[in-house]
């Protein structure tokens, strides 16, 4: 007992393994998170309603777009976004891997009469090109990635955009940084079933890394049989200034700061912040 405690609250190697597949796609968690999807008063998965309206027409005005455009929805989840872009006639084409998501969603377009692309696949492999005029990314899920994958997943975005085409993602900033604290606990039934069907006990631990403006919030969890498994949520998160540098690196010209992908006026203040990026037209 006193071993396994003290291995749950070691710290791991920043970034040490990647689980949000786990997090996504376990069929029993992937029901979990569509349901919070789809109830506009949890914002654990997607922002509410009345934003997601705001956000999309605010897109549609501030970049242009028209039933010529076309938009890449990276981790579209079960297509709230991609939904609205594709009722105003835009050309929407939406990525993720959870199929538990794109099948809602592709059930959601055919009932509604909406054309929209669902590609269920991890969004690291994308591999098209030159062939959208603006990708989103949206819910601060660029926050989730490592060091390495943030410059691969920079690169599929870079690569999937036409030449001029733009780029728009929201992330965590350094004021939510400062507001997370250490801790460690464990409650039987944590989040109320979410993480299986079965009778379990969750322990989580935060752990901060101050160097790298990292924290991450690992979950172990013990079922009644006796199986565990962890599930480690890691976030990044960024000041303009490093977050530019990444775009940059990756070939983008960075053109503005929001303090969300609705437009609102940026505020260091904010806990979350959106970048604008351009691909060079050259
Ligand atoms: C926080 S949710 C946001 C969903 C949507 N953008 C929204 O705001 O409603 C993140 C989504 O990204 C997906 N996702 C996470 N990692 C992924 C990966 N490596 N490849 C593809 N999809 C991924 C998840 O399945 C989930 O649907």
């Amino acid at each position: 007992m006193y071993k396994e405690l003290k291995n749950l609250n070691q710290k791991p190697e920043v970034f040490q393994s990647y689980t949000a597949d786990s997090l996504w796609t376990d069929p029993h968690r992937a029901e979990q998170m569509l349901s919070y999807h789809l109830n506009s008063d949890i914002e654990a998965a997607s922002r509410n309603t009345e934003f997601i309206d705001k956000s999309v027409s605010w897109m549609i005005k501030h970049f242009e777009l028209s039933c010529e455009s076309k938009v890449g929805d990276f981790g579209c989840g079960p297509g709230l976004y991609s939904s609205r872009f594709a009722k105003e006639n835009i050309n929407i084409t939406g990525i993720d891997f959870s199929k538990n998501s794109t099948d809602y969603a592709q059930r959601y377009a055919q009932d509604n009469n909406l054309t929209v692309e669902y590609i269920n696949q991890n969004y690291l492999e994308y591999s098209e090109v030159e062939k959208y005029d603006l990708t989103i990314m949206i819910m601060c899920d660029f926050c989730a990635l490592s060091p390495a994958q943030r410059k691969q997943m920079l690169t599929v975005l870079y690569n999937s955009l036409k030449k001029g085409g733009k780029l728009i993602i929201d992330v965590y900033s350094l004021a939510a940084f400062a507001a997370r604290k250490e801790s460690a606990l464990y409650e039987r039934d944590q989040l109320f079933g979410f993480w299986s069907k079965k009778d379990y006990f969750a322990f989580v631990n935060i752990f901060k890394y101050e160097n790298e403006k990292v924290v991450l919030d690992k979950y172990t969890i013990f079922e009644e049989n006796d199986e565990s498994y962890t599930v480690y949520n890691w976030l990044q998160y960024f000041s303009p200034r490093s977050l530019a540098v990444e775009f940059e690196q990756a070939g983008f010209s960075v053109l503005e700061y929001f303090a969300d992908v609705a437009g609102s006026n940026f505020s260091e203040s904010n806990a979350e912040f959106a970048i604008v990026a351009e691909k060079s037209t050259l």
